[in-house]
Order: structure tokens, then sequence, then C-alpha cells
């Protein structure tokens, strides 16, 4: 740790790891309900642990995309942050926010949309966090030195927080209810968070291989331009059937296409600084991350995504198992496993315990991964069928479901192996001792 400041981050990624724990086993529950529907029906119902689940896993990668800001910006700036005070006080917000939602979900207070289901005072904490944090980051990086890597995480960051504002925004009309909520959800995930994901890839890449920055600055903004390019009028494949205009069926069709390009891209770049890089870092478990991730996000985002993002598919698919099975993949590719890199770097550093105990770790990876991929290919199965049956053959939703039990119980097979993983990322950060440094080639920590 070069930066003093930077410890703050130490304390996001703990609050984070601890939702990021009730986030899978709230999922674990979800799929349970789905084998045997009457569990907790009365206590817990359906919906409320969905909401719980949904909206921890997006708190949870926020305060690590905070958390990695926070450790990444006064490395990059060279110098300490403009008040760890703040960054305290905008933790402090963000946490008692969440317990907040949660408690009020308990009782059943929420406000119905999907994912943005926070009581309204939740959502201004949230709006003040972010301004502090934008604050705090800002002046951090305005008086520093300016990087590629920066320039494109406060670029992503601005405009993400800036997003957050259409999520106060909420008409009678139901189109257009659907219109602001989608530049809250897509215009996140498939545009700010990207230029995030690529910012904190290209400073992964940047330690874990040694490549020259100038070749990392060049593939960044290949990245953001194809992610924004594409992204931006992609939101239109989510207003194919809300009452918009007919047009967007084919802009939507046309720009989402695109989308696939630069998750390609990603993936391409993580590959080809590995191939290129001429440092042998011992942090393999960090470099395994970092390559599942762009690898993942390029099969769940670009590959599952174009799946169902022509109008004349999802005209079936909408709303299916299908959908299910992308947005589980993308997320966990592109945004879990990309924090849970940053984590896998940076813990050991702010712990003190570099190098440390990686086998656990990447055993982690390769349960999850596998638990994650196995999920996706249960629900394309039950998806395939629901669309044939409920979609082209006209049966019942409910007829329909009855027949997908055996997918969802291994559905609920592959959750447990998930949420396994899980558990064993998070002992392997916390708990494992460091490894007795044994003679031999010495490597520098903290690089
Ligand atoms: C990391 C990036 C992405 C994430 C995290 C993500 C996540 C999701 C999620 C959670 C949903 C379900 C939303 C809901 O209805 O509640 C969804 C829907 C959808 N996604 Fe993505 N997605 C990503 C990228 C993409 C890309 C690149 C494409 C296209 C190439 C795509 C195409 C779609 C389509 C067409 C739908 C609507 C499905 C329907 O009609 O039911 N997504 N996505
Ligand atoms: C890190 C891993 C995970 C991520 C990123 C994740 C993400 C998501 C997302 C984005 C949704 C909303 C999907 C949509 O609108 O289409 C969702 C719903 C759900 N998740 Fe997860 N989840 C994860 C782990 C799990 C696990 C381990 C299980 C256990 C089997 C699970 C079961 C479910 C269920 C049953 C739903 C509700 C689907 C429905 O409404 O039909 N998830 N999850
Ligand atoms: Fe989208």
């Amino acid at each position: 740790m070069k930066y003093q400041s930077q410890k703050v981050a130490y304390a996001y990624f703990l609050a984070a790891m601890a939702l990021f724990g009730i986030q899978v086993l709230g999922g674990l529950l979800l799929g349970w309900i789905y084998v045997s529907p009457n569990t907790l029906s009365e206590v817990l119902p359906f919906n409320i642990v969905r909401m719980i689940h949904t909206n921890a896993l997006i708190v949870w990668l926020l305060l690590g995309f905070f958390g990695a800001a926070y450790y990444l910006v006064p490395e990059e700036s060279e110098r300490e942050i403009f008040s760890v005070k703040l960054a305290y006080i905008q933790l402090a917000i963000l946490v008692v926010g969440t317990l907040g939602a949660v408690g009020s979900y308990l009782v059943g207070i929420h406000g119905g949309r999907e994912f943005l289901e926070q009581p309204l005072w939740v959502k201004f904490g949230i709006l003040v966090a972010a301004v502090i944090f934008l604050v705090n980051v800002s002046l951090t990086f305005l008086a520093g030195r300016k990087t590629a890597i920066t320039n494109i995480l406060m670029m992503g960051l601005w405009l993400l927080c800036l997003l957050w504002i259409f999520a106060f925004i909420n008409p009678d009309n139901l189109s257009l209810d659907k219109m602001y909520w989608w530049m809250v959800v897509h215009l996140w995930v498939e545009a700010t968070w990207e230029l995030v994901m690529a910012a904190i890839l290209g400073f992964l890449m940047l330690k874990l291989t040694g490549v020259d920055r100038e070749v990392i600055e060049k593939w960044l903004y290949i990245i953001v331009a194809t992610a924004l390019f594409s992204g931006i009028l992609g939101t239109g494949h989510h207003f194919y059937w809300i009452g918009t205009p007919g047009y967007w069926q084919w802009i939507g069709s046309i720009f989402s296409t695109f989308e696939v390009v630069p998750f390609f891209a990603m993936m391409s770049f993580a590959f080809v600084m590995v191939w290129k890089g001429r440092k042998n870092h011992p942090n393999k478990a960090a470099l395994l991350w970092s390559l599942g991730s762009s690898t993942v996000a390029f099969f769940g985002a670009g590959v599952w995504g174009f799946l169902h993002t022509l109008h004349g598919v999802n005209f079936y698919t909408h709303g299916t198992q299908i959908t299910a099975a992308h947005g589980h993949l993308a997320f966990y590719g592109a945004y879990v496993a990309l924090n849970l890199a940053m984590f896998t770097y940076a813990m050991p550093i702010l712990r003190g315990r570099d190098p440390y105990n990686q086998v656990l770790n990447m055993a982690s990876f390769w349960l999850m991964t596998g638990g994650m991929a196995f999920m996706t290919f249960t629900l394309t199965f039950a998806g395939t069928i629901q669309t044939h049956m409920q979609r082209i053959v006209g049966d019942y939703f409910m007829d329909v479901q009855d027949q997908l039990g055996l997918f969802y119980l291994m559905r609920f097979g592959s959750g447990i192996a998930v949420v396994l993983g899980a558990l064993l990322f998070i002992y392997s950060m916390l708990v494992v001792r460091r490894e007795v440094v044994k003679p031999g080639p010495v490597a520098v920590p903290g690089e």
C-alpha cells in the first residue's frame, strides 16, 4: 500500500463481502422456493426475498466500485484521498440506507419497481452518498496526475451517479415509467458500469502484467468508444413492447447487437495483455479472476445477450427463464467476478499479508464459476421449453411451470455450489494465514 488513505477501501470491501454473502444466500432461498413453493410463504414471501437478493447485489457491487476507486485513485493520482473522513461518512450512509431498505422490505414497505424498490428516504440517502463520493474522488483526481484509467473511471462514476436521478422520476403513464426505469437499469449495466469495468480491468492489467501504460490506454479508449456507441441506443431493446413507437424495434436490434463488441474487446484485451506481459506477478489468483471475469462477461452479456436481443426473437422469449439465464451470467461475469478480482488483488496488500495462500481463492473461482455456468444452462433449457410451450403452443403459465421442476431442482443444486464458492472466497480473503515464505526468487510485494 503506497498511500495511507487507500486503507478506506478495506472497509468498503468488508461491507461488500458481507452483503455478497447475504445476496447469494437469498438467491439460494429463492431457488428453493421454486422447488417447494410454499416455503416460508407467510413470513418471507418470494417477492420480498427477491428484492433482498437483487438489491443486495446492486449495493455490494457499488460498494466494491467505490472501494476500488478509493484504492486506485490515490495510486494513479499519486496523492492521498481528499478526505478520509468523508469516505467513511459516505460508507456509513450507505450501510444505514441498506439496513433501512432491508428492514422496510421485511415489513412489506417498498416501491414496487424492480431493482428500485427502496423507500424514498433511502433513495435520497444514496443520492447524498453519491454526491459525497463524487466530491471526494473528483478533488483528489483534479489535484493529481491524470491517467486514462482515472479519466475513464471518473467519467463512468459521474455518469452512473447522474443516472440515479431517473430513479426519482416515476410518471403515472406506464410506458414513460418503464422508459425512465430502463434509463437506470440498462444505462447502468450496459454503458456506465462498463466504463468502470474497463478502468478497473485496465488497472489490474497494468499491475499484474507489467504491460506499458500506452498500450493499455489505447485498448481502453476503443472499449469505451464502442461501449457508449452501442449501449446508449441499445436501450431500445427494452422498448419493444412497452408502448413506444415501432422504430425502436430496429434501433434496439441494431445497436444492441453492437454491444457484443466492447465485451469481446475486453476479453481480447485481458488475454493480449497477459500474452504480452513481461512481469511474473505473484498474485496468480487475481489474474485468474481478471481473465475469468472478462471471459464470462463476454459469454453472459455478449453471447447470452445477443441470443434474445433481436426483436423477432425477443417477441417470444421476453420475460422468460431465458432472461434470468442471461441476467445471472452477465452480472456474475462482468461485475461480480470483476469485483472479486479487485478484492483478490487488493485485500492481501491492505491486510499486509502479501503474498498469501491463493489455492483456496482459486478453488472458489472454479466452484463459483462452474456453479453459475451450470445454472445458466439449466435456466436456458427451462427457458427454451417455456418459450415453446407458453408462447408458441399457447399453454397456461402455471401448467408450463409444472413441467419445469427438474430444471429448477438442478438450478438449486448449482446454487449450492455458488454459495459454497462464495463462502470459500470470503474465508480465503479473511481467515487464511500468511504463507510460509520459502527461499527462492523474491517477488516485490505490494506492486
Ligand atoms: C454486463 C452487462 C449486462 C448485464 C449485467 C445484463 C443484465 C440483464 C438483466 C438483469 C436483465 C433482466 C432485466 C429485467 O427484465 O428485470 C437483462 C435483460 C436483457 N438484456 Fe441484458 N445485461 C447485460 C448486457 C446485455 C447485452 C450486451 C445485451 C445484448 C447484446 C443484452 C440484452 C438483453 C435483453 C434483450 C434483455 C431483455 C430480456 C427480456 O425481454 O426479457 N444484455 N439484462
Ligand atoms: C453472484 C451470483 C448471482 C447473481 C449475480 C444473481 C443475479 C440475479 C439477478 C440479476 C436477478 C434478477 C433476474 C431477472 O430479472 O431476470 C436474480 C434473480 C434470482 N436469482 Fe440470482 N443471482 C446470483 C446468485 C443466485 C443463486 C446462488 C441462486 C440460487 C439458486 C439464485 C436464484 C435466483 C432466483 C430464483 C431469482 C428470481 C428469478 C425469478 O424472478 O424468476 N441467484 N438473481
Ligand atoms: Fe439492456
